[in-house]
C-alpha cells in the first residue's frame, strides 16, 4: 500500500516572549516527537482534547507553521525543508479544510471566485468559461448547485458554507486534505450529512485525510486509524475497531468512557478524567499525563514513556502496558 504521507519525530515549538525586550522565556510544545503514516485513499483520525496540538500538528503537515524538528514525507518527497517556490507544484495536492465555514471564507468574493481560485493560480484553468464550468461540476459534487456560484458567502447557511469550503479544497483534485474539526462549527443535524459527504468524496476520488476531532463517535465513524494526542505527543496510535474495543492508554480509556451513551443497559465504570490539563508551558517531567493517572506509578514521574507496538499495529506509550 501506498504510503502518502510520512511523519516522523516531527516538532513544533513555539517561543514564548516576556518582557519589554521579547525576551524568549521558554517555548511551548505543541507539538512534540509526533511519528504517523497515512496511505493512500485512507483516513487517520486525531483524536485530543483543547490545546493538545491537534490543529499545530496539522499545520505544521501542510507547511503553514515551518516545523522545528523531524521530516514530513509527502508522497516520497521530503518536504520539511522545501522553500515555498519549490512547494508550489505540490500545494494542489495537499489541501486543509477549516473549522469555522464563516471565517475562512472571504465575504468580498462571489463562490465562483472562491472556488476558482486555486485552479486559477494553478493554470489548471485557462479561461473564465473554463473556470465556470470547473467550478459548476464541483458545486454539484458537493450539493450545492450551479445557480449559487454567482453568490456571495453570507447569502449561505452555516452547512452549505462548509460546502463551499469542501468545494474550494476539492478544486485542485488533491491527494490529501487535512480536515480541522470540519463539523464541529456546525448543526448537530447537519454534521451527518457533511461528513456523508467527505467520505463520498474520498471514496470517488482515492483522497486520503488527516480528520481531526475533539468528537470520538465521528472519528470511529471515519477513520481507519486513530490517533490519540496529549500534551503535544501520541499516546495511543491504533487501527480504529481495534482502539474502540481495547483502548490501552489509561487517557484514551478515559475519553472512550465520556462518549456519552443513550443505550442504558450498558453500565460503564466511569473512568473521570482527575484535574486539569497541565500548562503546556510547565509541563510534569516524566509521562505527561501522570498528574492525571490513576495507574501512576514512581517510574512515570520521571522517564517519558516512547511510543512503542505492544501487538502488531497497536502502538502505546504507557509505562503500565
Ligand atoms: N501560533 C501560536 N503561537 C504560540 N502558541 C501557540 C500557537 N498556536 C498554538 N499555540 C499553543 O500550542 C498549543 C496547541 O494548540 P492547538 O491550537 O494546536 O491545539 P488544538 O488541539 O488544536 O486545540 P483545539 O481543540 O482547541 O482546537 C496550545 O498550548 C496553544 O496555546
Ligand atoms: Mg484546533
Amino acid at each position: 500500500m501506498k504510503e502518502i504521507l510520512k511523519v516522523e519525530n516531527l516538532k513544533k515549538y513555539f517561543p514564548v516572549k516576556k518582557g519589554i525586550f521579547s525576551r524568549v522565556a521558554g517555548y511551548v510544545k505543541a507539538v512534540d516527537s509526533v511519528s504517523l503514516a497515512i496511505n493512500k485513499g485512507k483516513v487517520v483520525g486525531l483524536v485530543g482534547e483543547s490545546g493538545c496540538g491537534k490543529t499545530t500538528l496539522g499545520r505544521t503537515i501542510i507547511k503553514l507553521y515551518e516545523p522545528s524538528e523531524g521530516k514530513i514525507i509527502f508522497d516520497n518527497i521530503d518536504i520539511t525543508s522545501m522553500s515555498r517556490k519549490r512547494m508550489r507544484p505540490l500545494r494542489k495536492r495537499i489541501q486543509y479544510i477549516f473549522q469555522d465555514p464563516y471565517s475562512s471564507l472571504n465575504p468580498r468574493m462571489t463562490v465562483l471566485d472562491i472556488v476558482g481560485e486555486g485552479p486559477v493560480i494553478h493554470n489548471i484553468v485557462k479561461s473564465n468559461a473554463e473556470k465556470r464550468k470547473l467550478v459548476e461540476n464541483i458545486l454539484n459534487k458537493v450539493g450545492l448547485s450551479e445557480e449559487h456560484a454567482d453568490r456571495y458567502p453570507h447569502e449561505f447557511s452555516g452547512g452549505q458554507r462548509q460546502r463551499i469550503g469542501i468545494a474550494r479544497s476539492m478544486a485542485l483534485n488533491p491527494e490529501l486534505i487535512v480536515c480541522d474539526e470540519p463539523i464541529s462549527a456546525l448543526d448537530v443535524s447537519i454534521q451527518a450529512q457533511i461528513i456523508n459527504l467527505l467520505v463520498d468524496l474520498k471514496n470517488e476520488f482515492d483522497m486520503s485525510y488527516l480528520f481531526i476531532s475533539h468528537d470520538l463517535k465521528v472519528v470511529e465513524y471515519i477513520s481507519d486509524e486513530v490517533a490519540v494526542m496529549y500534551m503535544g505527543r501520541l499516546v495511543e496510535y491504533a487501527l480504529a475497531p481495534v482502539l474502540y474495543s481495547e483502548p490501552l492508554h489509561p487517557y484514551t480509556l478515559a475519553l472512550i468512557d465520556a462518549i456519552p451513551v443513550i443505550d442504558k443497559k450498558t453500565k460503564s465504570k466511569k473512568i473521570f478524567l482527575q484535574g486539569d490539563v497541565p500548562s503546556p508551558l510547565n509541563p510534569p517531567a516524566g509521562c505527561p499525563f501522570h498528574t492525571r493517572c490513576a495507574e501512576c506509578i514512581e517510574k512515570c514521574r520521571k522517564e517519558t514513556p516512547e511510543l512503542r507496538e505492544v501487538r502488531k499495529g497497536h502502538r502505546v506509550a504507557c509505562h503500565r502496558r
